[in-house]
């Protein structure tokens, strides 16, 4: 529950009253939440930061000044901004000690710092630290990083956690172009969404340009024993030293996604595209800060075969960071138009075939959501009201996999060219702009729909976007390689030993398929036959996820070690999180999940241990 804020005045600021020193104060006016933020838009917005920060590895704290332009849309007294758990040092307006005060603290808001002004003032100056446990930064040490030496920090501003390393107007709604002066002592090297820098600086000190709008939730900053690799003339990677050339190798087709994704819907507009494959512990597959994709080494498959994950952050440089979801609830903007994006992309770059497997593999991600949270449950609509609770915590596929097939339902509905044309129009049109459902909508049926109200109807398009659940025209996917692993699954089943089986060439998602479909639960016989021949519990995350999940349902015991090496050497929520579930089904596979997760979880990212912390009821263990 939010509870209402309530202002209350820096110690410091009453310390400056009672020794007599200041004039009288102005009134501050009381900041209101608007979609978790303080910020007040309607009276003043940022437009521009200069953002100086030192790293401090050895107090695992961020240091420094945000200075922020003004742009005064109202005659404003006082602007509102967002912090959690910063430490404000001090605060100027215009180069002069400013009135200011920070809030109560609010639980998953944090506290709004409010600061005097004039209609006038133009610049707002914060000095402050940010603390060890900002929710946002995970700082690693060296032990939890491929090269073990060296130390590595990174930040995760989406949804709401910017404001726990740089204090700012944290909401989508509004965007700002940035420069920053970063400070490192130990060598490593520091990139950002922003124009990066390929070489080591000498003195420690890197400079950054933004100067194309964002969103906060799209800043972000990484630092550690960090290379770069060119992959074409506009992409590259950047990892530790002895992940890089792997990293150079899976995602060596970047250049083509970048043609295929401008024929599709336009030209790129961030200049550079570059992809940071981080440690293990990072909480995503990936996470689309601009001209910078933060992504996870458990893409490095071998065999190019997960890269629809890039195609995904790629495809976000138009859905979501060119036109932005205007707040959390219209969620669904950034992350539906982004999976139907990325599966056109794929399917001009790997063929049908291969998207319509992803679809596969969505919908059955789609459906394990809808069973554990009920199909009627409102968090299965696409628009969806948070009200208050952490936007981390909601149902996690459906504005994904459900407004996938919303767009693949149009695009069949009005026919690939005109689909593709109407996409592109919405792009250019809102380029660098937010967009709210029901903007959506009002777009949507007169520049598609061309007023047609009985369409409209006919497609359900009400039910779709407001009603829970799957309507029943939702589009079927059709892929002759899974019925193909169908088929061998049947034999399987049938009594065909697993080296008997016809599975030549089959790449992860395959691998997934078979995994997920073998009939459960299987006796010891059948997985020590299916351990034996393929050594699931060796291979890439992805499969070890599919197939543990099996392990667990037949509750064989023997893999279990290999299921706590494997919780333990991951952070990546999608791929933990139905592992830990599975376990919890049963009471023994509860203790045994408890017990491996009171040793892993300080390893994790603060995201991912609060959705693990909730499917284990971490706290009736905890307290
Ligand atoms: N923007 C998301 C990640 C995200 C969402 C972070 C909400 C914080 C809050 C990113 O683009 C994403 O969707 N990642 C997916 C990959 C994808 C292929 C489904 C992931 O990490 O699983
Ligand atoms: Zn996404």
């Amino acid at each position: 529950m939010i509870r209402k804020a309530v202002l209350a005045v820096a110690p410091l600021l009453l310390l400056a009253v009672f020794s007599g020193c200041a004039k009288k104060k102005p009134v501050l006016a009381v900041p209101t939440v608007n979609d978790y933020s303080y910020a007040d838009l309607a009276s003043v917005a940022v437009k521009h930061m200069e953002l100086e920060l030192d790293i401090d590895f050895s107090r695992r704290v961020f240091a420094g000044t945000a200075t922020f332009d003004l742009d005064h849309r109202a005659q404003a007294t006082t602007v509102h901004f967002d912090t959690w758990a910063l430490n404000i040092l001090d605060v100027t307006v215009d180069g002069k000690e400013a009135h200011w005060a920070l809030g109560d603290s609010v639980e998953l808001l944090g506290r709004p710092l409010s600061v005097a002004i004039t209609p006038s003032s133009k610049q707002v100056s914060i000095r402050y630290e940010t603390s060890p446990d900002a929710r946002g930064v995970q700082w690693l040490e060296p032990a939890q990083t491929a090269g073990k030496k060296e130390p590595y920090v990174y930040t995760q501003s989406q949804a709401i956690h910017a404001r726990s390393w740089v204090p700012c107007q944290d909401t989508p709604a509004n965007r700002f172009t940035y420069n920053a002066r970063v400070h490192v002592s130990n060598g490593l090297l520091v990139l950002m969404s922003a124009a990066n820098p390929r070489e080591r600086s000498a003195d420690g000190t890197y400079t950054f340009a933004m100067p194309d709008p964002l969103p906060s939730y799209l800043l972000a900053l990484a630092a550690g024993d960090i290379e770069y690799r060119s992959t074409g003339a506009r992409t590259g990677v950047y990892s530790e030293p002895s992940v890089v050339d792997a990293a150079a190798f899976e995602f060596s087709d970047l250049e083509r996604m970048m043609e295929a994704a401008e024929a599709l819907y336009g030209p790129y507009r961030w200049s550079q595209y570059d992809v940071l494959v981080l440690p293990p512990s990072f909480p995503y597959g990936g996470m689309e800060n601009p001209r910078l994709t933060f992504a996870t080494p458990t893409l490095l498959a071998g065999d190019r075969s997960l890269v629809s994950v890039i195609c995904h952050e790629l495809a976000h440089s138009w859905s979501g960071n060119l036109v932005t979801n205007a707040t959390w609830n219209d969620f669904w903007l950034n992350e539906g138009f982004t999976t139907y994006f990325e599966r056109r992309m794929g399917e001009a770059l790997y063929g049908r075939e291969f998207s319509e497997m992803q679809t596969f593999l969505g919908i059955r991600d789609l459906e394990s959501e809808f069973e554990e949270k009920g199909a009627d449950n409102k968090d299965t609509a696409l628009y969806v009201d948070l009200a208050g609770r952490d936007p981390d915590e909601v149902p996690q596929m459906t504005p994904y996999e459900k407004g996938y097939l919303f767009l693949r339902l149009l695009e069949e509905s009005f026919g690939r060219e005109t689909f593709d044309g109407f996409l592109r129009r919405y792009f250019d049109a809102h380029a660098f702009q937010t967009m709210t459902t029901e903007k959506f909508v009002t777009y949507l049926k007169t520049e598609l729909f061309a007023g047609n109200e009985a369409r409209w109807n006919e497609l359900m398009m009400e039910q779709w976007i407001y009603a829970p659940g799957l309507p029943s025209n939702s589009p079927r996917p059709v892929s002759a390689r899974f019925d193909a692993i169908d088929a061998q699954i049947k034999r399987f089943a049938g009594g065909a030993r697993a080296a008997m089986l016809k599975t030549q060439g089959w790449t992860v998602p395959e691998w997934e398929r078979f995994i997920d479909n073998l009939p459960a639960p299987l006796s010891a016989a059948a997985i020590e036959d299916l351990e034996k021949t393929f050594r699931f519990s060796e291979k890439n995350a992805y499969i070890q996820r599919a197939w543990y999940q099996q392990v667990i349902a037949s509750n064989y015991q023997p893999l279990y070690p290999s299921i706590e090496v494997f919780l333990h050497s991951i952070g990546r929520g999608y791929l933990l999180r139905p592992v830990y579930v599975k376990l919890a089904e049963t009471p023994d596979g509860l203790a045994f999940a408890r017990k491996v997760y009171a040793g892993a979880r300080p390893g994790y990212h603060a995201v991912t241990r609060s959705r693990i912390d909730l499917a284990l009821k971490w706290d009736e263990v905890a307290n």
